[in-house]
């Protein structure tokens, strides 16, 4: 790490329209079929590596309803997308989501560490532990894990990747055809793990990448969530609407990580952002406001309300009676910390349902509306403030996302916040993550290859 800080742009990408986006696939520069259409994802990813931003992002979850945003409906697994994009591209860096709670891990983390070698060291992984609890159903579990199963299951599925992970030394592939060694024996080390959740025994079977092992991200916001973050992190997604729950939400997480004895500074804090760009400040107030109003309506707001609640259905109550806040219930073993959030929100001021579903649909107000110049300056407001080390861009609408490339980009180079060509090959390097060592644990008993 250097003194001086970069700013870190990632790029999200929902192409027919996620969450609070329900008529986006209506804009004519959209594919009606772009979130199943890799020459879209390759068009969008090959905007931003030209940008020269860190990463692109891609969201997931494994279950559907009838209720949920286009893009959920029909999109492709993002570890086979990113495989795809890897070739496609060079050096921007990929990171997907992917559950601890529905996978195991010797599988996950040798299909993470196939995308770090196919991308020579571009990988990152979002690790979550699955909001939407009705996936359970989908893995033959009548309900979905509760917070402490969930959040035990995700520190040992870390634990047990990192370790396969280092199965390798660096030099253990001889490879002298002279002598016909092909392998150092001593060089590969099985795992053994028996946990709380998972047994592995056997060593990973595949080598490390250019960047030692895949970039580790998080986005849970309970306190579980956030003591994993700060444990394991390396970047960290979240949500922030004003430049002052950005601070105590970047405070908080780098505090509790040097209380581990982390360096917090070796933490990227990477908040989600739809942009607006327009010719001057009120033009972009009436971009942002006419797509506040068209991208999705009050109705589809109210069905979608009930997502973080297990997908409880808010249509069947009187929409002028006060709040149903016994609907938190529902929300136990789903997006818990956003479902009492909203709820706290509407009892706290007496909200009626309505109410409350405007509220939440006002919150998509993003801070970034203006002019150019209006928005690179309020994004280095935040970067100097440590309310933010960098912005998760919403692809939106791919005119406002060309706009924040060709006339936002150049004006945070200008004012020397952002890269003006790649210095780093790798998705750490652009993050200025270090290389974790692979140094076998004291406890770790080198053992011979069969
Ligand atoms: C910016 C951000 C992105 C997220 N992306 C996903 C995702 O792609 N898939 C998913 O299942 N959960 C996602 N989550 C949800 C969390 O990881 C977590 O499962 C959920 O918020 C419930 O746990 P919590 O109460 O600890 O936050 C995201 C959360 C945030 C803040």
């Amino acid at each position: 790490m250097t003194d001086h800080r970069e700013l870190h742009l990632g790029l999200v990408t929902t192409g027919v329209g996620g969450p609070g986006q329900y008529n986006r696939w209506l804009d004519p520069e959209i594919p009606g079929d772009a979130s199943v259409n890799i020459d879209w994802y390759i068009d969008i990813v090959r905007q931003a590596e030209a940008a020269k931003f860190d990463l692109v992002f891609i969201v997931d979850s494994q279950l559907i309803t009838r209720d949920s945003p286009p893009h959920y409906l029909n999109r492709l697994e993002p570890l086979t997308l990113l495989s795809a994009l890897a070739v496609a591209t060079s050096r921007i860096g990929l990171v997907g989501t992917f559950t601890t709670s529905y996978n195991a891990p010797f599988n996950l983390a040798r299909r993470l560490a196939s995308l770090d070698l196919i991308s020579k060291g571009r990988a990152g992984w979002n690790v979550v532990t699955s909001g939407d609890g009705g996936t359970a159903a989908n893995y033959g579990l009548d309900e979905h894990y509760d917070y402490e199963t969930r959040y035990g299951r995700a520190a040992e599925f870390i634990e047990v990747s990192r370790g396969l992970w280092r199965s390798y030394e660096d030099d253990a592939f001889v490879r002298d055809r002279a002598t016909g060694r092909f392998l150092d024996p001593d060089k590969l080390h099985a795992l053994n793990h028996k946990g709380r959740h998972f047994s592995v025994a056997a060593p990973s079977l595949i080598k490390r990448s250019p960047q030692g092992e895949p970039a580790l991200f998080q986005a849970g916001d309970s306190e579980f969530g956030r003591n994993l973050g700060a444990r394991f992190g390396e970047a960290i997604f979240t949500h922030a609407q004003t430049i002052e729950q950005g601070q105590a939400f970047y405070t908080d997480l780098k505090g509790r990580a040097a209380a581990l004895g982390r360096n917090p500074d070796a933490i990227v804090i990477l908040p989600g952002f739809s942009v607006t760009v327009g010719d001057t400040d009120a033009h972009a107030l009436e971009i942002d406001q006419y797509w506040r109003e068209h991208d999705h309506s009050f109705e589809q707001a109210v069905a979608e309300l009930g997502r973080a609640f297990g997908w409880h259905d808010f249509r069947q109550y009187d929409l002028d009676a006060p709040f149903p806040a016994a609907a938190l219930e529902h929300a136990r073993r789903s997006f818990y910390t956003q479902a009492r959030r909203i709820t706290d929100l509407a009892v706290s001021e007496g909200l009626s349902l309505r109410e409350t579903v405007a509220r939440t649909r006002q919150g998509w107000r993003s801070p970034f509306v203006g002019s150019a110049q209006t928005v690179a300056a309020e994004i280095e407001r935040w970067f100097t403030a440590r309310a933010l080390d960098g912005l998760n861009i919403h692809s939106g609408h791919p005119s406002q996302f060309r706009r924040f490339t060709q006339e936002v980009v150049p004006l945070l180079q200008e004012r020397g916040l952002f890269r003006k060509d790649y210095a780093q090959a790798t998705l750490r390097g652009h993050l200025g993550l270090p290389i974790p060592a692979n140094r076998r644990g004291a406890e770790a008993q080198p053992e011979a290859a069969e």
